[in-house]
């Protein structure tokens, strides 16, 4: 854990280490204010990048024999077969042991920080602490994240009835801060210390600390507020019932609102039949029904988070030539004063670690030695891409039949969640766990998201070994027939198997062995 070393300058795709919610306030606030400043000057800068300076494809020589490739039978019937099975199931939850408290101490409320996939993993903590503390959950407050800007509240995501429901015989639930209590927000925590407010948390704190730090506050004023709350709970040592009940919230008292789930079922459903959106055009029906092959009705989603704010953080060399790199430099310098940890790299040195996010080529090229073909259908998911479409067209030209939400849906479908970033987020969460295979281009929040919630459902999910992709993007030598080869050798054992959560890790992103059992 690096929480200390990063403090207070926040980390665009490790949320996760981002510390305080509101003794940080005034950086956030600084944060937001020199974006502002700085989008005038970047956009300018975008767009020279764009119409004078696309960037190319680095990997040109790979990129031309995987334009032509050609993948046998056999290796398509490995790649879209399920899971095999692995004796692992969700633990079935038919323990009575657990019941409401004969009365509640009080009433706890959590301020969450982060992008929607840290915000799901502090839900679920709390639950987990008004359980331990015999207490009343008010639905969590979420908080504007600085990158992504939205001020969807929790009910805006998720189903609260459904949410209340599942949990009714755990803990007990509220809406909203009861009458007595109105007092008790954001705003008020926000301009004085307060004695309700618990804000010396330690991240991974025991359940003891809890009972020793909290439950006083409670008995003494009837509610204590928690902010910051972002990984204040720990994995080890816990009991196994709140393990399971944390397992209980994120894998099934968490549903989105029906709105996100319909739009979602939708997109599923039009990438499973794509012959439905080509009935003007019968010659191309018939050669689509007529294609059967293993993957038909199949679909990858490819989780690409390829944003300037992460291109900048990362300080690799994305080729994007002297403007992209000047462009990026000063985004370093203007949000973090150009204290990135990374910079101090060279490109090379980031790439044999493994510390470079893949670029929408390289992840392409991944897939394409994987051997997807180009009848593959890859939902990308995705909210921008630095260097836009100039960038994409690389990964487009491996996998024309690429989709995302705005080829899938009109613009009307969209209207509820347009701007939105994390209902669009939610959105994307939909289409990847109902995905047959799920892939991301970086490890990150949404990562480890998805790769705990598909091992849970025993779904495939390819983790790129990013160190080994570094390195064989460094060497330019290498002919496609060896760089296929040591990418399948490379990725053989990181398909979705299951790995045993080792003390420290998540158990969100491990739900074996807490959430899961053998048979
Ligand atoms: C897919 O690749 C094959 C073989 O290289 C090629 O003949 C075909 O035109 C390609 N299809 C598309 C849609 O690009
Ligand atoms: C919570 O309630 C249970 C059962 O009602 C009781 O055994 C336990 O001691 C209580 N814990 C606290 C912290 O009040
Ligand atoms: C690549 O090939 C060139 C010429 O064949 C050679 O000089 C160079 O050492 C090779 N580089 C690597 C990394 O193998």
């Amino acid at each position: 854990m690096s929480m200390s070393i990063r403090g207070v300058f926040y980390h665009p795709y490790r949320q996760s280490q981002r510390g305080g919610t509101m003794s940080t306030q005034f950086v956030l606030l600084l944060t937001i204010l020199l974006q502002c400043l700085f989008a005038s000057i970047s956009d300018a800068s975008t767009s020279i990048i764009s119409e004078w300076n696309a960037p190319k494809p680095r990997h040109s020589r790979l990129l031309r024999s995987a334009l032509l490739r050609q993948a046998s039978n056999e290796q398509q019937n490995d790649l879209w077969m399920p899971l095999a099975d692995q004796g692992w199931k969700p633990c079935y939850n038919a323990e009575s042991a657990s019941q409401l408290p004969e009365k509640s101490e009080g009433y706890i409320q959590v301020f969450l920080d982060g992008g929607l996939n840290q915000q799901r993993m502090g839900i679920c903590d709390a639950v987990a602490v008004a359980k331990i503390l015999n207490a009343t959950l008010i639905i969590p407050y979420l908080e504007v994240n600085p990158v992504w800007k939205d001020s969807s509240s929790f009910m805006e995501i998720f189903d609260v009835d459904h949410f209340i429901n599942v949990l009714k015989d755990d803990i007990s639930v509220v809406r909203e801060l009861p009458e007595e209590f109105s007092w008790s927000t954001r705003e008020y925590y926000a301009t004085a210390i307060r004695a309700t407010r618990v804000k010396r948390a330690p991240v991974h704190a025991s359940g003891n600390w809890y009972l020793e730090n909290v439950l006083p506050v409670l008995q003494s004023y009837g509610i204590a507020a928690i902010s910051p709350f972002s990984h204040r709970l720990a994995f080890d040592n816990m009991p196994m019932d709140i393990q399971r009940l944390r397992c209980k919230v994120n894998f099934q008292a968490l549903q989105f609102v029906p709105h996100i789930r319909a739009l979602g079922d939708a997109l599923v459903s039009r990438l499973r039949n794509p012959t439905c959106q080509m009935e003007t055009d019968t010659n191309q029906i018939t050669e689509v029904t007529n294609e059967k092959s293993k993957q038909e009705g199949k679909y990858v989603v490819l989780h690409l988070r390829f944003d300037k704010d992460m291109a900048a953080h990362s300080a690799c060399d994305f080729g994007g030539g002297k403007a992209e790199k000047l462009a990026l430099a000063k985004y370093r310098q203007v949000i973090w004063q150009g204290r990135v940890l990374n910079s101090q790299f060279t490109d090379e040195e980031l790439r044999s670690q493994g510390r470079c996010p893949m670029t929408p080529e390289e992840i392409g090229l991944l897939l394409a030695a994987l051997g997807f073909d180009n009848s593959t259908r890859l939902y990308l998911a995705s909210h921008k891409v630095y260097g836009g479409e100039a960038r994409i067209s690389t990964l487009r030209a491996l996998f024309p039949l690429m989709e995302e939400k705005k080829s899938l849906a009109s613009t009307e479908e969209r209207a509820s969640i347009k701007g939105k970033a994390s209902l669009l987020a939610a959105v994307d969460y939909y289409v990847s766990i109902h995905s047959d295979i799920f892939i991301s281009a970086s490890p990150g929040n949404m990562h480890n998201a998805m790769v705990g919630h598909r091992t849970y459902q025993s779904l495939k999910t390819i983790r790129p070994n990013m160190a080994l992709m570094g390195q064989l993007f460094l060497n330019k030598n290498l002919t496609w027939s060896e760089f296929e080869e040591a990418v399948i050798e490379g990725h053989q054992n990181r398909q979705g198997q299951i790995r045993i959560r080792k003390p420290g890790q998540s158990l969100y992103t491990y739900p074996a062995p807490d959430c899961m059992c053998q048979e």
